[in-house]
């Protein structure tokens, strides 16, 4: 199966930080957010990923292909653990890349993957939250979509005041970690929503979708809604997700996010909760 990352945002919520880097490439602890979201997808066993991006996105294609000044200078200086997580990068899986050529939202995004999909069921991870779990996220929807043979989207039960965030699911239940999905609504307000069952950004999708797409009509924000495109399946199920979700779609939950994953690296944890600690007294 092949991925669709889609990071043609703006990362408007990240400015001035993002005026001239990409937000895919702000760091959580120590590596760019895109590769923890490539690393979920060669976990999974997918080793075909295309990155939709846009301008100003080059430091992405940068950062997953070979720099051999680097290398060299890591070899010379001796520095071989630097110089084995530098090659494994470039080695991670066969990375495409193709650019939106304007922000008209996710739907239209994802449109751009449509030659490269070629007709089969794809993944697609978004780049707003790192999923950590035994089994990848995006393995345990395509154990779903391997039973069910159709569209699966991770989801998961979100707070209310954070719905209006999020694309909701209605659905029928089918075991405890799985809905047949009814309905879909591209972030509700609170009192319209169907229930407090969020996408949180993994899909399997099958390839009609690209022909849904291109029937909706633009949605919330103006934008070309992928959730839009959903509704019109006939058949999708929605998978809660078994693991821990980081956020990582504005600067607070990106702090939070960061600090929590660095508390998760032994060589600093220790220092990191005195500094903590110390700073909160
Ligand atoms: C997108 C989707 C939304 C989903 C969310 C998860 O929204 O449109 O349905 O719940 O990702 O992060 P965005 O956050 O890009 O506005």
């Amino acid at each position: 199966m092949k991925a669709v990352i889609p990071a043609a945002g703006l990362g408007t919520r990240f400015l001035p930080a993002t005026k001239a880097q990409p937000k895919e490439m702000l760091p959580v602890f120590n590596k760019p957010t895109i590769q923890y979201v490539v690393e979920e997808a060669v976990s999974s066993g997918i080793d075909d990923i295309l990155i939709i991006t846009g301008k100003g996105k080059r430091s992405i294609e940068d950062h997953f292909d070979r720099s051999f000044e680097l290398e060299y200078s890591l070899q010379n200086s001796g520095k071989t653990d630097y110089l084995k997580e530098i090659e494994s990068i470039s080695e991670m899986a066969d990375i495409y890349y193709v650019r939106q050529k304007k922000q008209r939202g996710l739907g239209d995004a994802i449109s751009c993957a449509q030659k490269h999909i070629d007709g089969e069921p794809f993944a697609v991870l978004l780049g707003d939250t790192i999923a950590q779990s035994e089994i990848p996220c995006i393995k345990q929807l395509m154990n779903v979509h391997e039973k069910y043979k159709s569209t699966v989207i991770a989801i998961e039960e979100v707070p209310d005041e954070r719905i209006e965030r999020y694309g909701i699911i209605k659905g029928n239940k089918i075991n405890d970690n799985l809905y047949k999905i009814d309905d879909l609504v591209e972030k509700p307000k609170l009192e319209d929503s169907p229930s407090n069952l969020g996408i949180i950004g993994r899909y399997i999708l099958a390839p009609e979708i690209f022909d849904y797409i291109n029937e909706v009509s633009p949605g919330v924000g103006g934008e070309i809604q992928l959730t839009d495109a959903l509704r019109l399946l006939n058949e999708s199920y929605g998978c809660i997700f078994k693991g821990k979700l980081y956020d990582i779609g504005n600067t607070v939950d990106w702090l939070k996010s960061s600090i929590e994953i660095a508390l998760e690296h032994e060589e600093v944890r220790e220092e990191l909760k005195d500094y903590l600690l110390k700073i909160l007294q």
